[in-house]
């Protein structure tokens, strides 16, 4: 249909203006420059990823970004249906973005789609991002930070990192490791694991090395073995996201670290389990079902098997014990 198509064009076009509105405020705005570029400085992000992902910096005015695309020849419409401007009851219309460092966030083919902005301030009362609703170009559910910049690099080496966030994502770059993507402002989807499998079928969890972030990484590794997909996780030392570890490491080290840290899920999942069930017999006896419910989430019986062998050398059991588990659980779902 011609008249969406071209509905859809305006869209883009705007948030296409508004990206380089933000990166001009930033690199030559005296508030960006002054806030905005020293943030990224002093997060220890270079210049050229900086740029890279189209970094910017939404001025703290009420309608900055409008009065210019407007000025520009932008309809008020189409900054309205994007999410880059809000009407308040009034009828006035303001920016959503202000006074924040500007992520733009692109669809595979590399057209801007949305945004996400982070404040500068340490307040705990103020969302620490504020993100692009949905809208006719932008639908979360299917869309990965990152992926127009990575997929080259998954099919080269055939995987595909994913993390939590936009910081993530710059900071696997810089460390020079080009393939990572992030289900930012969501959590992650099945679309999202689906989109990845048409580049890999192998993924290496990344996420925080907090209580979310371990959550998180045990319903995502699910998802992922359901859909079909190989998964490996990479945990971090005392609460680091792949971000601050990568700064506090450095580049060489962090890049060995996630080569060489990283887990197969079973690995990883009984490490988790058995430190939380300590000695007590019956805990212990619910990791291995827990366990065996993640193989049997695999639809290619052949790799469940193998998963199941692994599964009985870790954990000190015969395997036919397992395979009977494995057989209950999937008798059950059907
Ligand atoms: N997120 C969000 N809204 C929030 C908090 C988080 O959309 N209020 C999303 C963002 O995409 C963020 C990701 O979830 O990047 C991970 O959240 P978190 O770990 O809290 O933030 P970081 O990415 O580590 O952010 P930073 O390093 O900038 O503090
Ligand atoms: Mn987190
Ligand atoms: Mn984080
Ligand atoms: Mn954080
Ligand atoms: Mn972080």
């Amino acid at each position: 249909n011609i008249e969406a198509q071209n509905a859809r064009e305006s869209l883009y076009i705007v948030s296409e203006y508004a990206a380089n509105y933000f990166a001009n405020e930033l690199w030559t705005g005296e508030q960006g420059r002054a806030i905005g570029l020293s943030y990224f400085k002093e997060r220890g992000f270079r210049e050229d990823i900086v740029k890279k992902f189209q970094l910017g910096y939404s001025p703290d005015v009420w309608d900055a970004l409008i009065q210019s695309a407007v000025a520009g020849g932008h309809k008020e419409e189409y900054l309205e249906k994007t999410g880059l401007a809000i009407r308040n009851e009034k009828g006035k219309l303001y920016d959503r973005f202000r006074g924040r460092v500007m992520f733009p966030i692109h669809n595979f083919t590399g057209r801007i789609i949305g945004f996400g902005g982070r404040t500068l301030k340490t307040d705990k009362n103020v969302p620490k991002y504020v993100n692009s609703p949905e809208s006719d170009i932008y639908h979360k559910s299917n869309v990965l930070y990152g992926l127009f910049h990575a997929k080259k690099a998954i099919r080269e080496f055939d995987n595909c990192y994913l993390v939590e966030g936009y910081a993530d994502v710059l900071a696997v770059h810089q460390a020079g490791i080009e393939n990572v993507v992030a289900s930012s402002g969501t959590s992650l989807t099945t679309e999202q694991i689906r989109l990845i499998g048409r580049f890999t079928e192998n993924v290496t969890i990344l996420y925080d090395g907090d209580a979310a972030g371990i959550k998180a990484s045990l319903r995502g590794l699910d998802m992922i073995l359901e859909e079909g997909l190989n998964v490996k996780v990479v945990s971090f030392p005392d609460g680091h996201d792949p971000d601050s570890y990568m700064h506090h490491v450095g580049a060489g080290e962090f890049k060995k670290y996630i080569e060489n840290a990283r887990k197969d899920f079973i690995l990883y999942k009984a490490e988790i389990l058995l430190k939380e069930a300590g000695t007590d017999p019956i805990k212990r006896a619910g990791i291995i079902r827990d366990i065996v419910e993640s193989i049997a989430k695999i639809p290619d019986d052949i790799k469940a098997a193998i998963f199941i062998r692994e599964c009985s050398g870790l954990l000190q059991l015969e395997e036919r014990i397992l395979l009977s588990e494995l057989n209950k659980i999937r008798a059950a779902k059907f």
